[in-house]
């Protein structure tokens, strides 16, 4: 088999990914590996923007955007982590912009800024406009502004390889295992350090506004090598997706002075979150939302859907400021939103869990901090955790810039001073792997892996989505661990070494049963309602049993061993604002 060197791999062509390769590159050789072609990675498909209290249109301070992004984690976001995110943002927009992100303008020529969900000034008194934007296109020109640039500084790129495993001699990680698309072949790359960026999950559900390729293969690759992940049961449904397509519609909508309305043409909103309204954060809204369909008051024949309404806006500021979703709104509902609101339904769009890391990114094991030698996680695949229990809209994209940087740093560190010469790889390195594909190719009576991730799909989504019960998420936790043992022998029936896509589905297949059961068994386990987990039989947040974050690690046979750890309030021991209290919007 070949392998290959280089002193860092990063998995995925992301912005944390492509933000860590350009800090590295130059210092040290960085290869990165994407299933996709760099320019197709989901975070291109980010809309609305990215967060950063520079203040150009209002008075602003970080302190004001940790107080919120606590809040709206609902008190379970680490606050140390916070509060370097926050502090970082202003500095990270410059720096973007140095870089050539081509940021939208007010008419001063300063960096213009647009409300999103949850963000405030003065702790919490009325919306601010925090968000930094390119039209409603911000993560395409980010993603290709990192990719000019690491292409600039000589980053080598593997475009359509596929890691499927780690390599690990001892406790230490020293490489991955891939497949090259076109060829089948397996690949060994040999490394000092490795890390992880390779998205987020969502395709686990059947409404999602995650791209095809999120299929959570860091998370599944994680859990095998006994790596746990942390706080899974938080997964954020965004409320307005396109109705019955999932396609995300841009919170900068509201933003921009969109409204929701019911099917009575109310704006609901105002009974749910009389402050702030359409721009309280994406959990409290998702709920509004399903409460209004469940008690009836849904919009079309089915009543099945609510509607946001930006027929109060010129045609030239959707135009101008809207226009991805413009055209998504034509093209797939046939709706100009200039003329008629358009037809939403919440879509399932981010996972605040993920593999724990601390804030240089480096992966951590277990509540005493163990570090996983010579391996990093950064953006969706992480959990570092400023998103706790539910995350504020455009924090996302400052996530992955401030940790994919981060991370970037801290291994360049590494290579300078911790390890000097790469550890040898251990013989067998591919065997697990191999061993896989040869089951999944010789499998002879299992069943399609359609129908299996069809059936998971179906199960996430009626049973571990917004409203959670006990009977719910205890019938998915049994169901899926069904589908553990049926997606092990499902029948992939090309035989081909070139672009064999079923193959490497049913390979994606088996991350997506291991990780949708850590996030039902965290979902079981956590008898309280907290952001986004939100609990029918238990109603009420409970601080002092729940403020802790849950662990999940893979055992032997499949089962889910849980854990918790505990939450940093490092803020609330100086400041009362940071103190956990009642969320009110
Ligand atoms: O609504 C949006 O534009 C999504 C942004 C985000 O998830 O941060």
């Amino acid at each position: 088999m070949q392998v290959l060197y280089h002193d860092v791999i990063i998995v995925g062509a992301g912005l944390a990914g492509l933000r860590a390769a350009v800090e590295v590159a130059g210092k040290h050789d960085a290869a990165v590996l994407s299933k996709l072609h760099p320019l197709r990675s989901h975070s291109g498909a980010a809309q609305g923007g990215i967060s950063a209290a520079l203040g150009n249109a209002d008075k602003d301070s970080p302190e004001w955007h940790a107080y919120d992004t606590v809040k709206g984690s609902d008190y379970l976001a680490d606050q140390y982590a916070v509060q370097v995110m926050c502090n970082d943002a202003p500095r990270a927009i410059i720096e973007l912009e140095h870089l050539g992100v081509p940021f939208s303008r007010f008419d001063d020529g300063r960096i213009a800024q647009r409300p999103f969900g949850g963000h405030t000034r003065n702790y919490g008194e009325a919306p601010v406009r925090r968000t930094c934007y390119a039209a409603d296109r911000t993560g395409h020109v980010c993603l290709h502004t990192l990719y000019e640039q690491s292409l600039r500084k000589g980053v080598r790129f593997y475009d359509e390889f596929q890691v499927l495993d780690l390599c690990r001699s001892e406790d230490a990680v020293n490489g991955v295992v891939a497949v090259e698309l076109k060829t089948g072949r397996l690949v060994l790359f040999h490394a000092r350090a490795v890390l992880l960026a390779t998205g987020g999950y969502g395709k686990a559900w059947r409404t999602t506004s995650n791209a095809f390729a999120n299929t959570g293969d860091g998370l599944g690759i994680a859990l095998n090598n006994g790596i746990p992940l942390e706080d899974m049961e938080f997964v954020q449904f965004h409320p307005t997706g396109l109705y019955q397509l999932g396609i995300l519609i841009t919170e900068a909508a509201r933003g921009e002075g969109g409204v929701l309305r019911n099917g009575l043409g109310e704006r609901f909103m105002e009974r749910y979150a009389p402050s702030i309204k359409d721009l309280a954060p994406r959990d409290i809204v998702s709920r509004s939302i399903y409460s209004e369909i469940m008690e009836g008051r849904g919009a079309g024949p089915m009543k099945d859907h609510v509607l946001l309404d930006l027929t109060a806006l010129s045609r030239e500021k959707i135009a101008g400021k809207l226009p991805e979703i413009e055209s998504f709104s034509k093209i797939y509902l046939g709706v100009d939103p200039a003329v008629k609101p358009i037809p939403v339904q919440p879509t399932c769009h981010y996972a605040m869990g993920g593999i724990p890391t601390d804030v240089n990114g480096r992966v951590i094991m277990n509540d005493d901090g163990a570090e996983v030698y010579g391996f990093w996680a950064a953006g969706e695949v992480a959990c570092v955790s400023v998103h706790g229990a539910n995350r504020l809209g455009s924090n996302s994209l400052l996530d992955l810039i401030v940790f994919g940087r981060r991370a970037g740093k801290d291994i360049n560190r590494f290579l300078d001073r911790e390890c000097l010469s790469p550890l040898p790889l251990a013989t067998g390195s591919a065997d697990k792997v191999r061993a896989m594909i040869s089951r999944l190719r010789e499998s002879g009576d299992g069943e399609p892996l359609a129908r299996v991730r069809n059936d998971l799909q179906s199960i996430m989504m009626d049973n571990v989505s917004v409203f959670r019960d006990e009977e719910g998420l205890s019938g998915a936790v049994e169901q899926i661990a069904a589908l553990q043992k049926r997606a092990e022998a499902i029948r992939v029936l090309d035989r081909s070494s070139t672009f064999n896509t079923e193959l490497l589905e049913a390979i994606e297949l088996q991350h997506m049963v291991n990780y949708s059961l850590a996030v039902a068994v965290a979902a079981r386990e956590r008898k309280e309602t907290r952001g986004a987990h939100s609990r029918d039989d238990y109603p009420e947040r409970d601080d002092a049993n729940w403020l802790k974050h849950s662990l999940c690690y893979l055992e032997e046979g499949g089962r889910i061993r849980y854990g918790q750890k505990s939450v940093d309030l490092s803020l609330a021991e100086t400041k009362a604002e940071f103190v956990p209290k009642e969320r009110k919007y």
